[in-house]
């Protein structure tokens, strides 16, 4: 029987492509020899695709792969993909890669893939987006409100002063389509408001501000199977920091995380996981993704972060809920594969 032939796409243009090395490192090294073949993809900085050696994956930077390319890797246009690989493993974050762009380049090709399609993909980028759908299907979301860059431009104080009478200090102010925690601060006070602004608008021409949530931070794995959308076990964290920022995500030991919570009782967490499925179809999620939101002490349960895509190294969520449902990497990676598979042989036109 001829293999599949899986292409890890790693790299990409967003702030988040060494996240998205890790991911895909993580991935090549699992995927169950017996039954697929791993093709490498290396989308550059530019979005250009490079099938690379196995051995350049071990590198520690996009930056260090980027120098090797000339040499050791072999470029491929878009359409030259179709005849590489069967199937497209989508290990990119953030920008171009998980906000519908390469997801319809795919569909364009023919070439099915992990993950959610084109629209559900853009929503699970864009948190403004998310929250109007979240709330017209009855789920619970932060207060928030958005502030474009033209109106912080006009008139600063009168926006600080509005963000203060709406959510008072801390809150925290975020780009809109972003992840990682990259671009979102904790607003401690009004003189902290121009800061987080900027920060935003880094990012985004707009910024999305929500009242601070002082809760217990939960993520939720969800992923298809034949009886629909299957919630995994639910991870608590604890972040080092004031809240879970870049460096609590990746760096080693900074950050604790139960799986299950040590801190939210047991019919809470059914509640929750039930509150998770509900925003896994509203927003139109396929295949898998990761909700995230908080359990708040009056017992409110709120979505704050749905993600189309979950990052994929060793000690993810992706990884660590499947480990505790008693899955090896390389069995939960195969069935979302599979599950993929099958989402796209039945789809009409793009999914
Ligand atoms: N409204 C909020 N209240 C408290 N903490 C928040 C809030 N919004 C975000 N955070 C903290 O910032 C982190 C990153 O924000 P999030 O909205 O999840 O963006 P990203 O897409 O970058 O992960 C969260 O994991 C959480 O710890
Ligand atoms: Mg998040």
């Amino acid at each position: 029987m001829e293999k599949l032939r899986v292409g890890i796409i790693l790299g990409g243009m967003s702030s988040e492509n060494e996240v998205s090395l890790n991911s895909g490192r993580n991935v090549y090294d699992n995927l169950d020899r017996e039954r697929y073949e791993p093709v490498p993809i290396f989308m550059d900085i530019k979005g250009g695709f490079w099938i690379i050696p196995w051995q350049l994956i071990s590198q520690n930077t996009t930056v260090d792969i980027s120098e090797h390319l000339e040499r050791e890797a072999r470029r491929i246009s878009y359409e030259q993909l179709d005849d590489e690989i069967d199937f497209a493993f989508i290990a990119l974050h953030g920008k171009y890669g998980d906000d519908g762009c390469i997801q319809g380049l795919l569909e364009i090709l023919g070439i099915p893939y992990t993950g959610s399609g084109v629209l559900s993909s853009a929503i699970g980028m864009d948190k403004v987006m998310q929250q109007k759908i979240l709330k017209g299907a009855g789920l619970d979301v932060p207060r928030s409100m958005v502030i474009t860059e033209e109106a912080w431009q006009l008139s600063k104080a009168d926006m600080t002063q509005h963000i203060a009478d709406t959510f008072g200090f801390p809150c925290v102010t975020k780009p809109t389509r972003e992840g990682s925690s990259i671009g979102v601060t904790l607003v401690r006070s009004e003189d902290d408001v121009a800061d987080g602004m900027k920060n935003a608008l880094e990012w985004d021409n707009h910024v999305l501000i929500e009242e601070f949530l002082d809760g217990i931070e939960f993520s939720c794995i969800v992923i298809d199977g034949d009886d629909g959308p299957r919630p995994l076990s639910l991870t608590e964290i604890r972040p080092q920091s004031d809240y879970y920022t870049y460096d609590d995500k990746y760096m080693p030991g900074r950050c604790r995380k139960f799986t299950p919570p040590k801190n939210i009782p047991g019919e809470v967490m059914d509640a929750i996981r039930r509150e998770v499925v509900k925003a896994y179809k509203a927003l139109g999620f396929k295949s898998y993704g990761r909700i995230d939101g908080f359990y708040m002490e009056d017992g409110r349960i709120l979505i704050t972060d749905p993600n189309s895509s979950s990052g994929m190294a060793p000690s993810s969520f992706f990884f660590e809920q499947a480990a505790e449902a008693g899955m090896l990497p390389s069995m939960i990676i195969t069935e979302l594969i599979e599950v993929s598979r099958k989402i796209h042989q039945e789809k009409r036109g793009p999914l």
